[in-house]
């Protein structure tokens, strides 16, 4: 199994190329089984969750354009459902991709029945679909759980008004495209209003969708009978994006990093951003475009994650991985999922200082860290010990790394181009 290698110690700089968002594109692919013709998207990240998601929507009949799929930097993905071979979804590939799910409302609005694997629990926290489920029934499906499966019918779903007991981001997601084509206007309230979101929702009105909202806490729908074919290009990977924004400002220490990353959307990193300069970085940005500059050791800085716009629990370990040799004690909550803290005891490992307690860690600020082995535990567990292991002082090596392939293209490589010292071993 291949893990990481990396050699601490050197500052950033150069250019980065922002790749299309995993959590933006993997809702759109489901929507291409809500259309017999062709939906064309450009900026599909090159990624181990968008494959699994390509198998599961082949299997359910989607067709997959390889032939229109180009090169670099276009990064497109052609696909068609003109019918459906299986309407199943089946355990073996939802317990690798909890998104899976995402093809419930896609299936159920135009083929009328779905059966979906329940995801299960996952490492960072019990993570259920009961608003999901309960939403699609709002819209009149028929729902039961049996043997591990949801089994969703529904001759053709009503809009309704539907009041989600939390922020849901794929929930809005999955919700939303079922209402697409239901019968009626639908009203989401407490909608996610996070980026994505609204990524899928410009897609899903390029296919003749009728949604006002997204972006808002509010979103209507006016159901229609057919989606028709698009074209829509995925908009940047704000936590790829926030993740190398950290990566610069951990490692200016060591004799100044200066990082620009293009095709990025800065205007959805406003709390991130914030939090960054807080900490005495200087951040420039306009358009598509962030650059960072960051010379000294930095600030301690607390979060506390809470749903967009608001500062997203899926930067929350990278920021962990920057305090553990920031300057100061700092305080991070995490009040999204209930166990995201497994990057702690890896980060300890290379020499940091934290305590939990309940959903707070604190951290308090080390001279430095020191090379160790450690462990991926999830995705952005991985990518915060990537960032500690680019401050650590001699040889980090990073197993499990499968978890950092599901959700970063070529991370290792991106970051070697700007001056780290990391390399894929096997
Ligand atoms: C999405 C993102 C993930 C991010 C998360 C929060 C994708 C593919 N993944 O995950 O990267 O960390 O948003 O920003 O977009 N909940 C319920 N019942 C439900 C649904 C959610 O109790 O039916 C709870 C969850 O357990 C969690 C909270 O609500 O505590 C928010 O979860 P949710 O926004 O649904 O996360 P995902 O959409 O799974």
């Amino acid at each position: 199994m291949d893990k990481l290698l990396i050699r601490g110690g050197q500052p950033l700089r150069g250019e980065i190329s922002i790749s299309g968002a995993k959590n933006a594109a993997l809702p759109i692919l489901c929507a291409g089984l809500m259309t017999a013709e062709p939906l064309v998207l450009r900026n599909v990240p090159r990624l181990q969750d968008i494959a699994s998601m390509l198998r599961l929507l082949r299997q359910h009949g989607v067709k997959i354009d390889e032939a229109a799929t180009v090169r670099d930097p276009e990064a497109v993905v052609a696909l068609a459902t003109p019918t459906l071979h299986s309407d199943e979804a089946p355990y073996d590939i939802v317990r690798t991709m909890r998104a899976s799910i995402l093809v419930l409302g896609p299936l159920l609005a135009r083929f009328g029945s779905a059966k979906v694997s329940l995801p299960g629990g996952c490492a960072i926290g019990a993570r259920p679909v009961d608003q999901h489920i309960k939403g699609l029934q709002k819209l009149g499906a028929e729902i039961t759980i049996e043997h591990g499966y949801i089994h969703a019918k529904a001759k053709r779903l009503k809009g309704a008004r539907i009041v989600t007991d939390m922020v849901t981001v794929t929930g809005t997601e999955n919700l939303m495209m079922a209402a697409a084509l239901a019968d009626g206007r639908t009203v989401i309230e407490n909608a996610a209003r996070e980026p994505e979101v609204v990524d899928l929702a410009n897609c899903l009105i390029a296919m003749g969708a009728k949604i006002s909202g997204a972006g808002t806490d509010r979103i209507e729908i006016d159901g229609v009978e057919a989606l028709h074919g698009a074209e829509h290009a995925i908009v940047p990977d704000r936590i790829e994006t926030g993740t190398f924004l950290c990566a610069a400002a951990a490692t200016g220490v060591f004799g100044g990093s200066d990082l620009l990353l293009r095709h990025a959307a800065p205007q959805t990193l406003q709390a991130v951003i914030d939090k960054l300069a807080e900490a005495g970085a200087a951040i420039e940005h306009n358009g598509d475009w962030i650059r960072i500059r960051a010379e000294r050791r930095l600030k301690a800085i607390s979060v506390r994650t809470l749903p967009y716009p608001a500062f997203p629990t899926d930067m929350q370990a990278q920021f962990m991985a920057l305090d553990c040799t920031a300057e100061g004690t700092s305080v991070l909550t995490e009040t999204i999922f209930e166990n995201r803290f497994m990057h702690v005891p890896e980060l300890i490992r290379l020499g940091a200082d934290i305590a939990i307690q309940d959903d707070t860690a604190v951290v308090k600020g080390v001279a430095g860290l020191s090379g160790a082995a450690v462990m991926a535990t999830d995705l952005r567990a991985s990518a915060s010990l990537v960032i500690a292991g680019l401050v650590a002082e001699g040889e980090t090596t990073i197993s499990r790394i499968y978890h950092l392939d599901r959700g970063y293209e070529r991370m290792e490589g991106k970051l070697a181009a700007v001056g780290a010292r990391i390399e894929r071993v096997s």
